[in-house]
């Protein structure tokens, strides 16, 4: 049995053949219609969610599956003191694979030592949040054709954001990445992402704070959310929320082939007149990330 908690969990094969998966289900919906027949998934989501949650339970019915769960913690038995351990254990009677988002960094992986079922980390804290690193490389590989030789800016909140820190660590396989952060000093990437992951493998990387200077060089442009949620401060996420708004005069030396991403959900980042620029692929994730889910769905119960 094996859980997802983080995207080096499965080797760069398993994200190729799960692609392959995706490709198909683009191609052939119906042949996967009833793969996931009279198998559940449960959600439960101790965090608010709108695409995560609901992409996981749309992937899995068209899989023939069905799903069980929770949106919020206030509406399950952890809002009586219950622990996640318990919960999951519980669950495991129920469904055959767990799907399940926490405020805490760390909670999916102390699930995984009493589940008797795969867990999926739908996103943990500010630390990792493994299938939206799917749906950005299904993006990636639809829009660009490759993993390697790209230069990838990431913008925004780089500290909180962890699609920010799952992206990375999946990019770190490949060869001739090269990486730009683009942060208030506030909010740059963690020293331990830049220890761990970025230097360990030698990836080129620049800090800078404004986007205009970078942009020219960029393949790809990552737009990020300030995440107000894990601000210790109210009156500093205010001072930060608005710092880059993407707005089409930033895009005037950017390539023409520039890929311009976002995990959603936006507050101001990106002008919604973007939204019509060919390179706006944010939408796109959205759609990529259901196939993705679909395919790991289906890895995870043995049946691709
Ligand atoms: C992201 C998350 O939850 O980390 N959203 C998502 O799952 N697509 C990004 C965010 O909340 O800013």
């Amino acid at each position: 049995m094996k859980h997802v908690l983080d995207i080096t969990d499965l080797s760069i094969e398993e994200i190729d053949s799960l692609i392959a998966t995706a490709m198909d289900i683009i191609k052939d919906k119906e042949k996967y219609q009833d793969i996931c027949k009279r198998k559940k998934l449960a959600t439960l989501f101790f965090e608010p969610s709108t695409r995560t949650r609901l992409s996981f339970e749309a992937a899995m019915l068209e899989l023939g599956g069905s799903v069980i769960g929770f949106s919020s913690a206030s509406s399950s038995s952890s809002s009586k003191g219950e622990s996640v351990s318990d919960t999951v254990k519980v669950v495991g009677y129920y469904a055959d694979i767990i799907a399940m988002r926490h405020p805490k960094e760390g909670a999916p992986m102390a699930a995984t030592a009493v589940s008797d079922v795969p867990i999926i980390n739908a996103g943990d804290g500010g630390h990792h949040h493994p299938t939206q690193t799917l749906a950005d490389l299904l993006t990636i590989h639809r829009e660009k054709g490759r993993f390697n030789n790209l230069t990838v800016g990431f913008c925004g909140d780089l500290k909180f954001g962890r699609t920010v820190h799952s992206l990375v660590n999946a990019l770190s396989r490949y060869t001739g990445i090269k990486l730009v952060f683009i942060s208030p000093d506030e909010l740059k990437i963690p020293q331990y992402i830049k220890t761990d992951i970025i230097e360990k493998t030698g990836m080129p990387y620049v800090e800078t704070r404004t986007m205009e200077s970078v942009m020219p060089e960029l393949d790809i442009l990552y737009m990020t959310r300030v995440q107000g949620e894990r601000f210790f401060n109210e009156a500093d996420y205010i001072r930060l929320r608005d710092y880059y708004i993407l707005t089409p005069d930033k895009l005037e030396n950017a390539k023409k082939d520039l890929c311009i991403m976002h995990p959603l959900p936006r507050v101001n980042e990106i002008a919604r007149s973007i939204d019509k620029d060919p390179r706006a692929c944010y939408f796109k994730q959205v759609e990529n990330g259901k196939y993705m889910r679909m395919a790991l769905i289906m890895m995870l119960l043995g049946g691709a």
